[in-house]
């Protein structure tokens, strides 16, 4: 049976050229970056040099990444470290309904420790309105996070935009760009950001590496104690491997991102334009094409996510229902109530997200498969 996979928003696949020099670095150069001796020099050496090249794939300067397990400690250490550090001048945070949980979550349990967090509507595309950013600000806000592109939905929102607001208004401003990175341009100085966070295994990098870009001039305070690794800000002995394997999979990206993006744009129209025009009662989420190139989702009416997930998993296709993190339990999706879709009766938000590997005749064994399977969907689940 052919097998296609299409969750690349989940996770994607570590590159061979990747997964070599993670094998090189775990096996040769195995010291502790802390160490005096050559071992640790060469970890050392190893480990800036990574900063070097994961810096270059955002347009930022080498002193301003901090190497993290992920997007998630990223979102972390980004929101905490700017709350405990600002506390003083205000308790005010700004952020969409539609973060991940990373950010949500975070939000939450801040709140719970006496910040107050003003979450943002967004129109039926996943958009939020920059003007809703300028009409939430407080003179007690002290940052604003908004995602550059969504996991759910593929909408890439106006951070440039808002960037601007906050810096105009003196308040920090982060975005979780954990989707956005590699797969569209992604530059620090142009969109005038504080605060960014990356995670390696979105863009055929290892699974548990990250960074949080840190503009130069911008301080937080640690969330995590220990030794002085990472400028204080995230102790732990570093993960040279996973740092190294991150900064080869940062540059092969940074090489192919505008020939990844065209060839994957064209595939995902066609998967879109396939799926719409074969089954009956189905809508895309998010905007049709101005949306992350490898990304498709849709709302099936008359099928039960679960089922359908379950019944192209036979068939060799992997995909999703809106977010992994969820989607074990496919519970509502916090993304489609926010943008008002969430209807009564069975439906199934499939998400379809693609990777340098995705061939056209990948898509179109999908597009073979999923019109008679939601067929047989829709006529068991009537009465
Ligand atoms: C938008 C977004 N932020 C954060 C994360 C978490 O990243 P990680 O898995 O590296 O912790 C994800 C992962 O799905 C994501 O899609």
């Amino acid at each position: 049976m052919r097998r296609v996979y299409l969750d690349h928003a989940a996770t994607t696949p570590m590159d061979p050229a990747v997964a070599e020099v993670y094998i090189r670095h775990a096996t040769g150069v195995f010291g502790n970056a802390s160490s005096l001796h050559q071992w640790g020099a060469a970890a050392r050496n190893a480990l800036e040099e990574a900063r070097e090249q994961v810096a270059a794939l955002i347009g930022a300067h080498p002193r301003e990444i901090i190497f993290t397990s992920g997007g998630t400690e990223s979102d972390n250490m980004a929101i905490r470290g700017t709350a405990y550090q600002l506390r003083e001048r205000g308790r005010h945070i700004i952020t969409s309904a539609i973060e991940h949980h990373a950010v949500l979550h975070t939000c939450q349990d801040l709140e719970r420790e006496g910040f107050a967090v003003t979450y943002l509507p967004v129109d039926r595309e996943g958009f939020v309105d920059p003007g809703d950013v300028k009409k939430a600000i407080r003179p007690d806000t002290i940052l604003i996070t908004i995602m550059m592109a969504n996991n759910e939905v593929g909408t890439i929102e106006p951070a440039g935009e808002i960037a601007a607001l906050a810096r105009a208004a003196g308040i920090i401003f982060h975005t979780d760009a954990v989707q956005a990175v590699g797969k569209i341009p992604v530059d620090v100085e142009r969109l005038g950001v504080d605060l960014l966070s990356i995670s390696a295994h979105k863009l055929h990098g290892p699974k548990g590496v990250g960074a949080l870009y840190i503009r130069q001039g911008v301080h937080i305070a640690p969330i995590l104690f220990g030794g002085e690794h990472e400028r204080r800000l995230r102790p732990g002995t570093q993960n040279v491997p996973g740092a190294a394997a991150f900064a080869a999979a940062s540059s092969m990206a940074a090489r192919r991102l505008a020939e990844d993006a065209r060839v994957q744009a064209s595939l995902r129209d066609r998967l879109l334009d396939g799926i719409v025009s074969a089954i009956p009662d189905t809508a895309v989420t998010g905007r049709r094409y101005d949306r992350l190139p490898n990304h498709a989702s849709v709302l099936i009416a008359g099928v039960d996510g679960s089922a359908l997930l379950a019944g192209l998993d036979m068939a060799g296709i992997a995909a999703s229902a809106g977010s992994a993190c969820t989607a074990g339990a496919v519970e509502p999706s916090h993304v489609l109530a926010a943008m008002g879709l969430l209807r009564e009766g069975d439906f199934a938000a499939l998400r379809l997200t693609l990777g340098r590997s995705t061939t056209v005749e990948d898509i179109d064994y999908v597009l073979d498969v999923l019109p008679g399977l939601v067929d047989r969907l829709r006529r068991q689940s009537r009465p």
